[in-house]
């Protein structure tokens, strides 16, 4: 088989100069995260890039797609003035309570010691309808003690117990792509088999902060906004490490389901909104306006080969999903770039994908979209890459998935 590159691709990557640890979680990582999350990157490369770009305390740090908030947690334990920013509510909460101190989990702690048996009364009263007892359940337990110090971080704690217990306890609306929930997660449980698995998924979740809070110094700003309209002050960040959402059609609301339905019994949540919103959403509008030469000559000529390519929906569906997301990292890069301040320095975790044969190499995209919107790129450097989010998804367009695609972390400098 032919492979088809889009640019220069891996001729124009560098190995050497920079030694960064992968991004990738390995098991211990996932065994030890507070929340399963496959998107989430390493500690120790996120310590590693921070390095690189001489972050200390009191560096300001910008993660625009917190996801779990790996970034924000490594640059709070060297006493940075982090901020992240994600759009899906349910990954700021979780960014929220991974970023928690002892403090809050001994709040928390309190906070369910003190409320439990009046708040079971109220979930075994509700239970005709699981998912509104279980937020009875948390409005009983959290109404005394607000106000608290540290209860913003100590209710995260206890949201993501309730999240852990609703997704172990739906396993059956899962299909057959790991990273998608078919449907609103059906409870069939007694209320004191919720209660059991809520209390070790607490014990869990404390254990784990427990260790995870004892190097925190700074507390990081979370927002749960969508980057593109979030007002933040330009050239006033030092350093932005972070992942965009990857090409490879991953739905990050279906992969939050359980945990955005429960959301949405708490609070109006317009899912429908929300997936249109996500850079990389697999739902595309019809694109009535040109494309944008911000895209840069990579993109462009990934849209050519797309767009002629003889397979079913290449020149519409396929189209229109790959020309919506580059335009919507170009301006996103454009946004990072302005919010740097000259000097500052920027990590992007990004990896290959492959439409068909041909090979969409996001990296030397990225690089691109950065050098037209004023960055200088330091360098493209790979990273070995077995277990890649493409074969996760067995559905995955990319039928010649079995190439492995190459992650890297592009480096700019403003
Ligand atoms: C690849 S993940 C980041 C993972 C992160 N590095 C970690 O360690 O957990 C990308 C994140 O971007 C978020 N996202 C997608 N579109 C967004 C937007 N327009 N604004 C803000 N966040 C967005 C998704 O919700 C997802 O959590």
């Amino acid at each position: 088989m032919v492979l088809e590159s889009v640019s220069l691709s891996f001729n124009s990557y560098r190995k050497e100069a920079v030694k960064l640890p992968s991004p990738k979680l390995s098991q211990r990582d996932r065994l030890r995260s507070l929340y399963p999350y496959y998107a989430g990157f390493s500690e120790a490369f996120v310590d590693a890039a921070l390095d690189q770009l001489g972050v200390g305390a009191g560096s300001r740090v910008l993660d625009p797609w917190n996801g779990s908030g790996t970034t924000t947690l490594v640059a709070c334990r060297r006493g940075a003035r982090a901020t992240g920013i994600d759009l899906n509510p349910v990954l700021a909460e979780i960014s929220v309570a991974r970023s928690a101190r002892d403090h809050s989990v001994k709040v928390a702690a309190e906070i369910v010691d003190s409320g439990i048996r009046r708040a079971r009364i109220t979930l075994e009263r509700e239970w005709g309808e699981p998912l509104k007892a279980i937020y009875l359940f948390e409005v009983e337990l959290l109404s005394p003690h607000r106000g608290l110090f540290g209860q913003k971080q100590a209710h995260a704690l206890i949201a993501v117990a309730l999240y852990s217990t609703i997704r172990s306890l739906s396993s059956s609306t899962r299909s057959r792509n790991p990273t998608w929930f078919k449907s609103v997660p059906e409870i069939s449980c007694s209320p004191s088999a919720f209660i059991d698995a809520f209390n070790s998924a607490l014990e869990r979740v404390f254990d784990i902060q427990r260790a995870n809070a004892q190097n925190i110094i700074s507390t990081p700003k979370i927002f749960n906004a969508d980057f593109v309209e979030w007002r933040g002050r330009e050239c006033s960040y030092d350093a932005i490490v972070t992942s965009p959402p990857y090409l490879t059609r991953i739905d990050y609301v279906k992969a939050t389901f359980p945990e955005l339905s429960y959301r949405k019994v708490r609070e109006p949540i317009d899912l429908a909104m929300l997936r249109n919103r996500m850079l990389g959403t697999p739902v595309t509008a019809g694109l009535t306006v040109a494309i944008p030469e911000t895209i840069g000559h990579e993109a462009s000529r990934a849209l050519e080969l797309i767009k002629g390519h003889p397979s079913k929906a290449s020149s519409t569906y396929y189209l229109r999903f790959y020309a919506q997301y580059f335009v919507g990292l170009a301006f996103s890069i454009a946004k990072i770039s302005r919010l740097l301040r000259s000097g500052g320095g920027a990590a992007l975790v990004v990896q290959t994908t492959y439409y068909k044969e041909i090979l969409v190499d996001l990296p030397n995209i990225v690089a691109e979209m950065g050098m037209r919107h004023g960055l200088s790129l330091q360098g493209i450097f790979p990273f070995e890459q077995k277990n890649s989010i493409n074969y996760l998804n067995t559905r995955s367009h990319s039928s010649k998935a079995q190439v492995p695609p190459t992650e890297a972390v592009i480096i700019f400098r403003k």
